[in-house]
């Protein structure tokens, strides 16, 4: 028997398909990431605090929650600094819920909102995003019970890219009083959409973020949570003192100190290259999800043979099903000459 909860041993491990995905010989449009490397300011202080002989001795977060409460305009006695986000939400589920407990995930979305539930052993609802209804509020309403524990708002959703008002955010919160409202930020800096008003107001709405996306640096690790100053003791109690690297807060630090990059990076990815393929899509009558994010969910009539072609020159995206069960890929929105790429791929591709 093994020494694990039965319902753990049950399950399997989330395994994103990494394999191959080798940045010299693709474009890689497969997982959201900044498609252009961060900027020569992080690397440098990357390189002085390896320099600074410092490595061996435990992290100290000097005053990054500050700087990043002041980037976000929050007080910094609402923020905790995470391990990325995937941390963030872990940290609210598994403190918010108990084993037998309900959620509200609506799906299709990001796979870790459901394992991590999983583990806690969670009973989970999904009512479905739509294409043209977007995120599924009146369903969600009609869930939440006495044994609501915590609903999903990811702003915008992926991989659809779908974004939740508001006001529609504080409906949930009104709703479900006893219940935290997870709202995933992951994209933020790209949608410019936040919730981050009603925290003052609303002591059951988390907010998680990144700077795994536009500030490019998934690799080392680093997201927060913006929620009540009411919540922060609980979140650093089950938070380890050493949880987030040392390296990721000098990166953060070096991305906060020059925004510039990642603005002008997000302004041409908003901007110019996805109505650039927004506009070839609808020219050639693809069908697409709407999306305030850096990505599409593009339903192409044979998804298998586009991925197929893209993977032959150069290019990887990934396979996603909408909420029909209908095949899709998922694109990720590189700059203006990757997209100029990806569009001479799909022109010859579509044309065959
Ligand atoms: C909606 C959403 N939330 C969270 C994450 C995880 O981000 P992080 O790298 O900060 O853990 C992702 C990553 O793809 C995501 O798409």
């Amino acid at each position: 028997m093994s020494i694990f909860k039965s319902h753990i041993t049950a399950m399997a491990a989330y395994k994103p398909p990494l394999s191959g995905r080798d940045a010299n010989q693709f474009v890689l449009l497969d997982f959201n990431e900044r498609t252009i490397p961060v900027s020569h300011e992080i690397k440098q202080a990357l390189i002085d605090f390896i320099h600074s002989d410092r490595l061996q001795q435990y992290p100290n977060y000097g005053d990054i929650t500050d700087q990043l409460a002041h980037y976000c305009g929050v007080e910094s006695d609402q923020l905790v600094i995470t391990n990325g986000s995937d941390h963030g939400i872990e940290l609210t589920i598994r403190g918010t819920c108990c084993a037998g407990d309900e959620v509200i995930i609506p799906d299709p979305t990001f796979a870790i909102y459901a394992q991590v539930a999983k583990t806690e052993d969670l009973i989970i609802h999904s009512p479905q995003y739509t294409k043209d209804g977007g995120y599924p509020l009146q369903n969600v309403l009609a869930l939440i019970n006495e044994k609501t524990r915590l609903i999903v708002a990811a702003n915008p959703n992926n991989p659809c890219g779908t974004p939740i008002s508001f006001e529609a955010i504080k409906t949930l919160a009104e709703a479900a009083p006893n219940a935290a409202i997870l709202v995933d930020e992951c994209y933020f800096e790209y949608s410019k959409d936040t919730a981050k008003a009603l925290i003052s107001e609303f002591e059951n709405i988390v907010i998680t973020r990144t700077f795994s996306k536009t500030w490019g640096i998934p690799s080392l690790r680093f997201g927060y949570i913006l929620t009540a100053q009411s919540n922060v003791d609980a979140l650093l109690a089950m938070r380890g003192p050493y949880d987030i690297n040392q390296m990721a807060v000098v990166a953060a630090t070096a991305a906060l100190e020059n925004p510039e990059y990642t603005q002008d990076y997000v302004r041409e990815i908003m901007e110019e290259s996805k109505p650039l393929l927004e506009s070839f899509l609808t020219q050639k009558n693809i069908e697409f999800w709407p999306s305030v994010a850096n990505y599409l969910l593009v339903l192409f009539d044979d998804c298998s043979g586009v991925k197929d072609a893209l993977f032959n020159a150069g290019i990887l995206v990934r396979p996603r099903k909408d909420n029909t069960g209908k095949d899709g890929l998922r694109v990720t929105v590189g700059t203006l000459e990757q997209t100029r790429r990806l569009i001479a791929v799909l022109e010859d591709t579509l044309s065959q």
